[in-house]
């Protein structure tokens, strides 16, 4: 059957393209920054990173590398979690006047999408909207190369230091879109667990399920053969779909997250564990990022864009704020019972490799089976209930489909097909679960 998955079809893909960044992974190798910039001929570099990181320890040990490489660092840290088509166009804009040659960009995933947005306006000018798909720009496309970036991921959750999106609030729609392009991989991750050391349990949380639905809707994906083939081959995409390659940094971090995630979060000593989530999601970073994601992605952002007066413990944002893994998680049960039907054997792999129990399972059962176990997971970690642990009831039902609709893209990477109705039944579903 797994093979089987992709099957060739008439008219779609028979062929696939996978990326990813020059990969350092392990306990200290922020302190290869300034090697690795080196080795890109950089000599002047914007060092991205948040108002929270700015002072720390991180930021210290990236700079002293830096430095010791003789690279001079110019710091842009105006970036606040889920970054605006605004602050993208500020970046930029400091990015030509300080005259740099590369970014350096150590944060979460807000950090790093704003360092992508910036160097491709850098590179090739416009507004950044223009580069999306309607109804935001017209998917103008990057001509070419934009200036190196070295990307150092601070969370073990977001994996865009390994993808070629960048996920952007667009102010006038006030709701999150995806921009893609080959040219927005960075050059080089740098990915150290020692960066969440001092995590915050309910962060390790919200992060760990980004991870675990990177890896869950890369695995369920529509198989890339059922995607078109592409007339220009350099201008195909890497959110192209499921395929043998995603499937294999998929796996094995759904395998982390299913063993890893409830140690991570219970105990922030637990070290093994927690090194284990960065590994898992460098993985799904990869694994998603030559797939792309569906559903819980897509209707997460009518969530993150009419989200109400609510706060996050652990996370200092003004309301309203919905961390970006809860904001997915919340509705993935009920989307995995609605897909379950498109790929049955899939789910159910997905459902063991997350160390489900399956014994005496059918097929029927593969979505009912994966839906208890995210619950499962979702209740010993303290995520809220579903819709309504995050503000929104039955009567919110209907603008939050409206909203989400809007992400065709992803909505038709989902191994099953859905109308307006079916997500309003999913998000109905998705109200509460226990
Ligand atoms: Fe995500």
């Amino acid at each position: 059957m797994g093979c089987q998955y992709f099957d060739p079809c008439t008219g779609g893909a028979n062929s696939f393209t996978v990326a990813m960044p020059r990969l350092t992974f392990g306990r200290g190798v922020l302190s290869e920054t300034g090697s690795r910039a080196a080795a890109l001929r950089l000599k002047r570099v914007a060092l991205f990173t948040d108002s929270h990181l700015l002072n720390g320890p991180l930021v210290a040990m990236v700079r002293e590398s830096l430095k010791k490489s003789a690279i001079e660092v110019v710091v842009f840290s105006d970036i606040r979690i889920e970054p605006d088509d605004d602050t993208i166009m500020r970046a930029a804009h400091f990015l030509s006047d300080a005259k740099t040659d590369g970014v350096v960009s150590v944060g979460g995933g807000s950090v790093i999408d704003t360092a992508k947005g910036a160097l491709l306006i850098q590179a090739h000018g416009g507004h950044i909207r223009e580069y999306f798909a309607p109804p935001v720009g017209n998917s103008r496309a990057a001509p070419g190369p934009v200036a190196p970036h070295i990307a150092c991921p601070t969370t073990s959750g977001t994996g865009s230091e390994c993808t070629s999106i960048s996920v952007i609030r667009i102010g006038e729609l006030n709701s999150k879109f995806v921009a893609a392009s080959p040219h927005l991989l960075p050059d080089a991750a740098i990915v150290d667990p020692q960066c969440c050391d001092s995590l915050p349990a309910n962060i390790v949380a919200s992060t760990g399920f980004d991870l675990l639905c990177h890896a869950l809707e890369c695995y369920t994906a529509r198989a890339y053969t059922k995607w078109d083939e592409v007339s220009d081959v350099n201008a195909r995409q890497y959110l192209q779909g499921a395929n043998p390659f995603s499937d294999l940094g998929a796996r094995e971090a759904l395998d982390i997250a299913g063993k890893y995630l409830q140690r991570g979060v219970a105990d922030s000593s637990d070290q093994e564990a927690r090194d284990k989530l960065m590994w898992g999601a460098t993985l799904a970073g990869i694994a998603f990022g030559n797939s792309g994601t569906h559903l819980p992605h897509a209707m997460s952002y009518g969530i993150t864009h009419l989200m109400k007066d609510i706060t996050s413990k652990d996370y200092t944002m003004a309301s309203p704020f919905v961390p970006h893994g809860i904001s997915v998680i919340v509705c993935a049960p009920s989307i995995f019972r609605y897909t379950a039907e498109g790929a049955p054997q899939r789910h159910m792999e997905a459902a063991s490799f997350l160390s489900a129990d399956t014994t005496g399972a059918t097929l029927d059962d593969a979505g009912e089976v994966l839906a208890m176990r995210l619950i499962e997971l979702m209740r010993s970690t303290h995520i809220p209930n579903g819709l309504s642990g995050v503000g929104f009831g039955v009567d919110d039902i209907t603008a939050l489909t409206q909203s989400s609709v809007r992400q065709k893209r992803a909505i038709a990477n989902a191994p099953r097909e859905s109308n307006s109705v079916d997500m309003e039944n999913m998000y109905r579903d998705a109200v509460s679960y226990w």
